[in-house]
């Protein structure tokens, strides 16, 4: 499985990315209000640090600025993935993109419905929102099943990319179903590493390393 940081700071990407296991990032309007940056600043460090895909979303709401949108944000890079939000427009602009020869990513999916039309369309990836799901009492992995299933029937190559993952559960559970991508935010990222039977044994370690009395 793939892995994603999502966000769109600049500190937060390089230090996962000095981890050496990260494969792209995703953004979103909101994530670049946050870094209080202006939105080509933001994008042009991004691509300095990061060769995989680097998803940027358009803010328009009909086809025609969807992809006039898209193709001003696929010219920053060649790894950038268009991103467009699931609405009736934004499938037209998926197809049209997509005929262009652009990667597209149709995000806030939250129905396996939704996203069997995005993959129609051409989609490249399809963002399931799990987390926000969860927030309304819908069990949002259930989509994430959902959406494999359907795709593994009709061998559809769109990448499942399982976005609003708030936790390590999530991301175990997005893996075991066979998503393509997790997108995580830093500290999930972080907290994936962590366990206290590892700090423990390492505490030991090196305690008991003091005692030896030839250390190199
Ligand atoms: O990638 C989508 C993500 O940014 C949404 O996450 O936690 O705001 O639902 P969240």
């Amino acid at each position: 499985m793939k892995l994603f940081i999502d966000s769109a700071d600049i500190d937060e990407i390089t230090e996962a990315q000095a981890l050496g296991v990260l494969d792209g990032v995703t953004t979103n309007p909101s994530l670049i209000a946050k870094t209080g940056k202006p939105f080509e600043q933001v994008v042009r460090e991004i691509l300095k640090v990061i060769d995989g895909p680097v998803n940027l979303e358009v803010v328009g709401t009909d086809a025609e600025t969807m992809v006039a949108e898209g193709r001003k944000l696929a010219a920053f890079g060649e790894n950038v993935v268009v991103k467009i939000p699931m609405l009736p427009e934004g499938l037209k602009a998926v197809k049209r993109l997509t005929s262009e020869g652009f990667k597209t990513n149709v995000t806030l999916i939250f129905s396996s419905s939704q996203a069997l039309l995005a993959a129609k369309a051409g989609a490249s990836y399809v963002s399931p929102f799990v987390g926000r799901l969860d927030d309304i009492s819908h069990e949002g992995m259930e989509v994430v099943a959902q959406i494999r299933e359907i795709y593994d029937n009709y061998d559809y190559g769109t990448e499942i990319l399982a976005a609003s993952l708030r936790h390590p559960i999530h991301f175990i559970e997005a893996a075991r179903l066979g998503a393509d991508v997790a997108t995580l935010p830093l500290s999930v990222i972080l907290s994936l590493t962590r366990h206290p039977l590892t700090d423990k044994g390492l505490a030991t370690f090196l305690a008991d390393w003091e005692k030896v009395q030839d250390k190199f």
